[in-house]
C-alpha cells in the first residue's frame, strides 16, 4: 500500500466485532462536528510542544511513516474503556491510573513492564477489596513520552540548553547534541510503546494476572513492610476471601475471568503531529475517528486553554479524555471545556483529574464540584495527589513528601463525600522499581536518602511499597466510607 491510500489500520468490521461489548452502543451518536479533522489543532496555538527541529521536512516525513503504521488500540476497546468509565461516574466501579511521569528509552525493559504491571494488579486487589467494587486498571504506560516543561532552557553552570522534553524529542543528557529535537525519536517511541503493549497484553490475558498469583504477593508484602499494621489485617482479610473463594470451588480454572483482566493504556496528549498521525477513522462507523495511540489520553493542566491546539485535537478523537484540574482552572472555563470536548454528555468520556495540592483541595475542589452539579454534568472525579505537592529538597531534587500525597487523597474523598459526589478514582506517578524519589512512608525515606536511587526522567515517583501503601490507605478510608 502507499502513503495516499486511505488507513483503515485494523480497526475494520471483524476487529470492531471482536473487541465491542454487547453493550457498546453508548456512544453518542452525533459524528464529529464538520469544522474538525485529525490535523485541524493546527491553525490553533500549540502550548509545550517543541518548534525548533532543525529539519521539519524530516518531522514531516516521520509523521507520514508513522499514519502508515498499524494502531496500537482499536476503537472497540476504546468504547469499551468509556463504558467502565461510566460505571465509574456512576459510583458502581474505582479508577486506578498509574505510572511513570515519563517512559524512557534507557528504563526499557521487561523486567520494570512487569512490575509496573504487577503493582497495579496489587494496589487493584486492596482497592477492590475495600471498596466492594470493581477497579478500572489503566497504566500511564506504552505512550507517555512527551512532557510540558516549566522552563523552556535549563541552566547548568555558565551553559544554557533547550530543556529536556521527554525521550521522544530530545535527550536528557546535558549536551547540546541531546538536547536537540530529532523526530527520529517518535519512531523510536512509537516501537517502544508497540512492544510494551505486547508485552501488557500478553501479562493480562495470559494467566500473570491471575488472583492466584495476587495472593502470594499480598502475603509476601504484609511480611517485608515494616510499618504493615494498619494494613495486614486488610491483607490477611483478603487472603482469608481468596483461600475460602478456592475452597468453594472458584479458582482460576473454574472461574476464566480470576485469570484475566482488562488494562489499559494512556498518556498525555502532548505531541499532537504524533497524536494526529495515530488518528483513525473507524471504518465501520463513518466520522469517528481514535487516537489508536492509547485506549485514553489526557489534557495537560497547562494545555487546556478552550481556544487552542490541545482541546482542538482532542475534541474530535472518541477516546475517553481526561482533564487535569489545577488552582487555576475557573469554573466557567471547565464548563466551556465540557461544551467542547462532551457537548453531549456522554458518561464516561470526560474524567476530571483533581491535582491541586494537599493544601489547596479543600479550597478549590468544591466550586467545581458544585458547578458540574449545578450543570448536571456526567463525569469521573479523579484525584491526582502528586503534581500540586512537587518541591525541591536540599540537594536540589525534585521531591515529593508521602504524607502530603496521602493527606490529597484522603481530602479528594472527604471533599467528594461531603459534596455528594463519587470520588471516583486516582492518578499517580509511580513505578514498580525500589527508587527513592518522594519521601516517607513506611520505609521513611529521607532528603539525604534521595540521591541512593533517583531515576526518574522527570518527576519523583511513588516506589512499589509507597505506592502499595497509599492504596492500602486510600481503600482504608473508601471502606470506611462505604460502612458509614
Ligand atoms: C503529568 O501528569 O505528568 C503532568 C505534567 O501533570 P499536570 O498537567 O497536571 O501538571
Ligand atoms: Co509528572
Amino acid at each position: 500500500m502507499t502513503h495516499s491510500d486511505p488507513i483503515d489500520a485494523g480497526i475494520g468490521h471483524d476487529l470492531r466485532d471482536a473487541q465491542d461489548g454487547d453493550g457498546a452502543r453508548t456512544s453518542d451518536s452525533a459524528a464529529v462536528a464538520a469544522d474538525w479533522s485529525p490535523a485541524s489543532w493546527r491553525a490553533r496555538p500549540a502550548l509545550h510542544m517543541p518548534t525548533d527541529y532543525p529539519d521539519p521536512k524530516r518531522v514531516e516525513a516521520v509523521e507520514r511513516e508513522l499514519s502508515a503504521y498499524p494502531p496500537l488500540v482499536f476503537a472497540g476497546e476504546a468504547r469499551r474503556l468509556t463504558q467502565r468509565l461510566a460505571d465509574v461516574a456512576a459510583g458502581k466501579a474505582f479508577l486506578l491510573q498509574g505510572g511513570d511521569c515519563a517512559e524512557s528509552f534507557k528504563e526499557f525493559h521487561p523486567n520494570n513492564i512487569r512490575d509496573s504491571f504487577r503493582l497495579i494488579l496489587q494496589m487493584a486487589v486492596a482497592l477492590t477489596f475495600a471498596a466492594g467494587k470493581p477497579v478500572v486498571k489503566v497504566g500511564r504506560i506504552a505512550g507517555q513520552f512527551a512532557k510540558p516543561r516549566s522552563a523552556p532552557t535549563e541552566t547548568q553552570g555558565d551553559a544554557t540548553l533547550p530543556s529536556y522534553r521527554g525521550d521522544n524529542i530530545n535527550g536528557m543528557e546535558f549536551d547540546a547534541a541531546a538536547r536537540r529535537p530529532d523526530p527520529d525519536r517518535l519512531l523510536r517511541a512509537y516501537a517502544q510503546s508497540a512492544s510494551t503493549l505486547n508485552l501488557l497484553r500478553a501479562f493480562s490475558q495470559g494467566g500473570y494476572a491471575s488472583l492466584g498469583n495476587v495472593h502470594r504477593w499480598m502475603l509476601s508484602f504484609v511480611d517485608r513492610s515494616p510499618a504493615g499494621e494498619r494494613y495486614a489485617a486488610l491483607a490477611t482479610r483478603i487472603s482469608e476471601a481468596m483461600t475460602f473463594m478456592a475452597a468453594c470451588g472458584v479458582t482460576p480454572e473454574t472461574a476464566p475471568s480470576l485469570d484475566q483482566t482488562e488494562f489499559y493504556t494512556s498518556h498525555e496528549a502532548l505531541l499532537l503531529g504524533y497524536e494526529q498521525a495515530l488518528t483513525r477513522e473507524d471504518s465501520t462507523r463513518p466520522g469517528e475517528f481514535y487516537d489508536t495511540s492509547a485506549h485514553m489520553i489526557w489534557i495537560g493542566d497547562r494545555t487546556r486553554q478552550p481556544d487552542h491546539a490541545h482541546v482542538e485535537f482532542c475534541r474530535g478523537v472518541r477516546n475517553p479524555l481526561g482533564i487535569k484540574c489545577g488552582p487555576s482552572l475557573d469554573p466557567d472555563d471547565l464548563v466551556r471545556l465540557l461544551d467542547l470536548l462532551n457537548p453531549s454528555d456522554a458518561p464516561g468520556r470526560i474524567t476530571l483529574i483533581a491535582r491541586f495540592g494537599a493544601d489547596k483541595v479543600e479550597a478549590g475542589l468544591p466550586k467545581l464540584i458544585r458547578r458540574i452539579q449545578a450543570e448536571g454534568r456526567t463525569v469521573v472525579w479523579s484525584s491526582d495527589p502528586m503534581h500540586g505537592n512537587t518541591e525541591t529538597s536540599e540537594a536540589g531534587l525534585k521531591t515529593r513528601r508521602f504524607e502530603r500525597i496521602l493527606a490529597e487523597a484522603g481530602r479528594f474523598i472527604d471533599v467528594c463525600r461531603a459534596e455528594n459526589a463519587h470520588a471516583g478514582g486516582v492518578h499517580l506517578e509511580m513505578t514498580g522499581q525500589d527508587v527513592t524519589e518522594c519521601t516517607g512512608g513506611a520505609e521513611q525515606i529521607t532528603d539525604a536518602d534521595l540521591t541512593s536511587r533517583y531515576r526518574t526522567h522527570c518527576d519523583p515517583r511513588l516506589n512499589n511499597e509507597q505506592a502499595l501503601e497509599l492504596a492500602f490507605l486510600i481503600a482504608e478510608k473508601l471502606g470506611a466510607n462505604r460502612a458509614a
